[in-house]
């Protein structure tokens, strides 16, 4: 049985193999570096199961039309959009060809996913014959962001732990990574005009509930073991950029703003609420109740000279600001609020976070980026910023709201998306029949949905495993339901091929759910 995942969207197969060896070449245009990069990420996926590198076409070996694996970049393909491909494997060769290396890619992914599961191997696999059925298949995904997103400020993970995941998300045609940077947990990347972020929350007490502000490790050195944290460099931040960008995954950078703001205020008080300063005493990492105060104008300058230094280091035109779950009642008793209100005649709380977000978008189309927040910004009868994208967490009805008012929308609704939630509270199935679309767009409304994304939330994640264990293989549904086409998506074809595609993520080294507990039935009986 083939188990390709996500379901390409025409298949045929014929009769016949491809068989990979030693001597099957690699053909591409050598003057395109594209094409080279995508031939060494080949090899590098491939190399740690077949003990050796594929060779690639020299000028001799062009001509060369037996034992090939050929990727073509062609503009006049039949093939739609930048991500489609067409691959058609014969007994003597493989072709790949797409619009964009994009396409290739995924034509690559797809190639992958036919070879034997051992491919996935870490370590060399001997006496196995490399085969690969003949077909032809011609693919494109159903949408254009299909994501996934990490929390790293409720707990931190490594640089080769994202490495790890964007391998992931590289395997199954996922194209963002929405990187959680910034919470009350903890501020994970450096800035460099405001080092207190990092140099003061970065690390806590594992206790997962007071900060250590890292100097005070150094003193007491006996609980220096019990430190949980870390936060990224901008060097290391670039290293994942083009770590990345390699597989085709877009980063978006989320940095939460006005609420979700304990650490920044934990180590920049100054920026704060009158009043607030009490609740900082018991810094806790679930309390999201801290918000920056939005009647002082420094904490304008605050919140956009990082900004900077984010857009300085991420090449991507969205930005993501949060500004979900905002405690209001900070605001509520802020004579600085109040007299910000009164000046620009605002009658509450959401109308000053209208305000701000309004704001905080004109500086970064100012500065030729995209505002991305959750959808709560739609919350309060205001109007939200034509110029956003939404990311719309909260059910349908706000991601039809945000697509009739022309906002383009991301879902990611809790009760299908969430993976942090438990497989009882958020089964499979769940995932697997959830549609982004409601069913009261039109056809032009229905074009604001961009996709979806799977959120994981780390609150009570404390390890890379436990990411991979309730990301797996919840992710792999929603990497269908972004990429395939609605009447080639059957949930028991699925899980057919998850049973197949298992033992895949087994021999990658990835820790995943065991598949008799992600069903709903199973679960409920
Ligand atoms: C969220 O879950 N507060 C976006
Ligand atoms: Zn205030």
């Amino acid at each position: 049985m083939l188990a390709i995942i996500p379901k390409p969207a025409k298949l045929t197969l014929l009769s016949g193999c491809f068989t990979l060896n030693k001597q099957t070449y690699l053909k591409v245009d050598p003057s395109n570096a594209e094409l080279i990069q995508l031939t060494n990420f080949l090899n590098l996926t491939f190399s740690n199961a077949l003990g050796y590198q594929l060779n690639l076409n020299n000028v001799s070996s062009l001509s060369k039309k037996n034992n090939i694996i050929q990727f073509v970049l062609e503009e006049s393909s039949e093939l739609q959009g930048d991500e489609s491909y067409y691959l058609e494997i014969k007994p003597e060769a493989i072709l790949v060809k797409a619009r964009k290396i994009n396409g290739l890619f995924y034509g690559l992914m797809t190639l992958r996913q036919l070879l034997p599961v051992e491919i996935e191997s870490k370590k060399i696999i001997a006496n196995i014959e490399w085969k690969i059925p003949c077909l032809q298949c011609e693919d494109k995904p159903r949408f254009s962001w299909r994501g996934m997103h990490l929390d790293v400020s409720r707990h931190f993970f490594s640089v080769d732990f994202i490495k790890k995941y964007l391998d992931l998300l590289a395997m199954y045609k996922f194209n963002v990574f929405h990187w959680h940077l910034v919470d009350d947990g903890g501020w994970r990347i450096e800035i460099e005009k405001y080092p207190l972020l990092t140099d003061l929350t970065a690390y806590r007490l594992d206790n997962m509930e007071v900060w250590h502000p890292r100097h005070l490790s150094f003193q007491q050195k006996d609980c220096a073991q019990a430190l949980h944290g870390g936060f990224y460099t901008k060097q290391q931040i670039v290293e994942i950029i083009d770590y990345a960008k390699a597989r085709h995954i877009r980063v978006i950078p989320e940095i939460e703003m006005p609420g979700h703001s304990q650490a920044a205020l934990f180590a920049y008080p100054q920026y704060q609420c009158a009043g607030a300063a009490q609740s900082l005493t018991e810094p806790y990492l679930y309390n999201h109740q801290n918000v920056y105060c939005l009647g002082k104008k420094e904490t304008y300058h605050f919140l956009k000279n990082i900004l900077d230094e984010v857009f300085e280091l991420f090449p991507e035109s969205i930005v993501h600001i949060g500004a979900d779950e905002v405690d209001q009642r900070f605001w509520n008793n802020c004579p600085d609020c109040a007299n910000f209100m009164k000046q620009h005649q605002l009658r509450n709380g959401d109308d000053l976070q209208s305000q701000f977000v309004h704001e905080m978008d004109a500086f970064l189309s100012q500065n030729n980026k995209t505002l991305m927040a959750w959808d709560d910004i739609l919350l309060g009868g205001h109007d939200s910023p034509t110029n956003a994208t939404i990311m719309s967490w909260r059910g349908e009805q706000w991601a039809a709201k945000a697509a009739k008012s022309k906002n383009y929308t991301v879902t990611c609704p809790a009760w299908q998306c969430y993976f942090d939630y438990s497989y009882r509270a958020v089964p499979l199935e769940n995932v697997y029949n959830y549609d982004p679309v409601p069913a009261e767009l039109n056809e032009a409304e229905a074009k604001y949905i961009l996709g979806v994304q799977g959120n994981v939330w780390t609150e009570f994640m404390t390890s890379e495993s436990q990411v991979e264990y309730m990301a797996l293989p919840r992710m792999l549904a929603v990497s269908e339901v972004v990429w395939t086409q609605v009447e080639n998506k059957n949930l028991d074809d699925f899980m057919q091929r998850l049973t197949i595609s298992s033992t895949r993520l087994t021999l990658a080294e990835y820790c995943y759910c065991p598949l008799e507990l992600i069903s709903e039935k199973n679960l409920t009986a």
